[in-house]
């Protein structure tokens, strides 16, 4: 018998730090958490490279709060001062050009990173049962995130800032009955102003990144409920050893730990090259309209958003009409919500999956590349064409998925997965 404290004292041999952490337990769930959600996960043993992925989204993420914290210390939210406050952190503040170089690139990184996270979950089938929400809570982080980088455009109050937000604000304007009044409601004014960049200071600074953090743990929640999935696709849980622990699973400390931080390493390497030598990566990661400050007489030659939106916004200009074309790009974000209930596989990984489902899945990759490409160009005759085409494509892929997962000739699936130890 005895108190927990004494009984981690005897297992651990005694000790400060023992006692300390029997303390603590006593108090606290700690030992419990760590065991329960690290050291005693059992994750499956055959996660490749796409599984590195979720962690480095949370490593980024953990990068744009220390550094956005550093910058809010500096940076002016007024339509007067804020261009010139970020140049001041990029000429004066001491380290503040290295703050502002991680923050702006860790905006792409996070949507590099998150779109490589989601497109493994369509490879290996990670949104269906008993999935489903696990990914409607990755969907919302997805949301929150594009929120999250629109209010953080019009900061620095450059002249794409401004007529970014310009475009993106009006298309509410396209909603029956209370477009006009909506659109005066997110602005607080008639036109983008000083009032429109507090709030969407407020919303960068604090609102959004709260909502980022409780959706995180839900998600994370959810995935330790049910499971990781894996690039077979079998669920680990159905075959367990006598000690009642999956016997294709391994604990996630150490071995994911250790896994995952070398794929931190390698992030890191990327990230610096970037960051030293290609801060506004060519015009993608900062815009050059950018560098020069809001002026509200004079739109930039060519008003496109970063390249992370360039998808939708291809789409968007695909469509004669505005008001179709702003519901289209809307439903091309929103339809990835429904994946769970339009697929009606029998399988999960794309390693069991017939040939109609591989056509569909790439042939859509290759469309959302090509939009974000074109969403990126001008709007000529032949582009707006070729957008019609891929948004064809785009669409397929969700519309036709119920009809050609369930008539695809799919490839038996192994009770184990498939692991070879190098
Ligand atoms: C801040 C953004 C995000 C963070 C920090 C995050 C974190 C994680 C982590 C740590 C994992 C476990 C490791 C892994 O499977 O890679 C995971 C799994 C998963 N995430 Fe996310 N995630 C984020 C965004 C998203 C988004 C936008 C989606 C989809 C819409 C999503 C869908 C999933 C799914 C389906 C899994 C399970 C995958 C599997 O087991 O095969 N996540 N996430």
């Amino acid at each position: 018998m005895g108190t927990a404290t004494e009984k981690v004292a005897a297992r651990t041999g005694g000790g400060r730090l023992a006692a300390l952490t029997g303390w603590i337990d006593e108090r606290f769930p700690m030992t419990k958490l760590w065991k329960e959600q690290v050291s005693e996960y059992y994750a499956p043993k055959n996660m490749n490279f796409w599984y590195f992925f979720g962690s480095l989204a949370l490593f980024v993420l953990v990068i744009q709060f220390v550094t956005g914290i550093f910058l809010t210390m500096n940076y002016k939210p007024s339509a007067a001062d804020a261009f010139g406050s970020v140049e001041y952190i990029m000429r004066d503040v001491e380290w503040g050009w290295l703050i502002r170089y991680m923050h702006s690139t860790g905006a792409s990184a996070f949507f590099v990173v998150v779109y490589l996270h989601m497109f493994r979950a369509l490879l290996y089938g990670s949104y269906q049962k008993p999935r489903e929400l696990l990914w409607i809570i990755g969907m919302l982080i997805y949301f929150a995130l594009m929120a999250e980088a629109f209010f953080g455009y019009l900061l620095p109050w450059g002249n794409m800032s401004y007529w970014g937000a310009q475009v993106i604000v009006s298309l509410f304007g396209a909603i029956p009955v209370v477009g006009d009044s909506l659109t005066e409601w997110i602005r607080g004014d008639f036109y983008i102003s000083d009032v429109t960049l507090n709030r969407f200071f407020a919303l960068h600074v604090v609102a959004i990144p709260l909502v980022l953090v409780f959706l995180v743990v839900a998600h994370l929640m959810a995935l330790h409920e049910v499971g990781s999935n894996n690039p077979d696709g079998v669920e680990i849980k159905k075959v367990k050893g006598p000690d009642g622990l999956p016997l294709d699973g391994i604990p996630f400390h150490p071995y994911y730990t250790v896994k995952d931080l070398i794929g931190v390493g390698v992030f890191l390497i990327l990230f610096s090259l970037v960051i030293f030598f290609a801060p506004t990566m060519g015009g993608y990661f900062l815009e050059h309209a950018n560098f020069d400050p809001a002026n509200p007489l004079q739109t930039p030659p060519h008003i496109a958003p970063v390249w992370y939106f360039t998808p939708f916004y291809a789409i968007l200009r695909a469509v004669p009409s505005k008001g179709l074309g702003a519901a289209l790009m809307g439903l091309a974000v929103v339809l990835f919500v429904f994946l769970p209930w339009l697929d009606r596989g029998k399988v999960k990984s794309i390693r069991y999956r017939g040939p109609l489902f591989k056509f569909f899945l790439y042939s859509f990759a290759i469309s959302f590349l090509v939009l974000g490409w074109l969403g990126l160009q001008p709007p000529t005759p032949l582009f707006t064409n070729l957008a019609r085409f891929f948004t064809v494509v785009y669409f397929a892929f969700f519309l036709l998925m119920p009809w050609y997962t369930s008539i695809d000739k799919t490839k038996p699936v192994p009770t184990r997965v498939t692991y070879h130890a190098h």
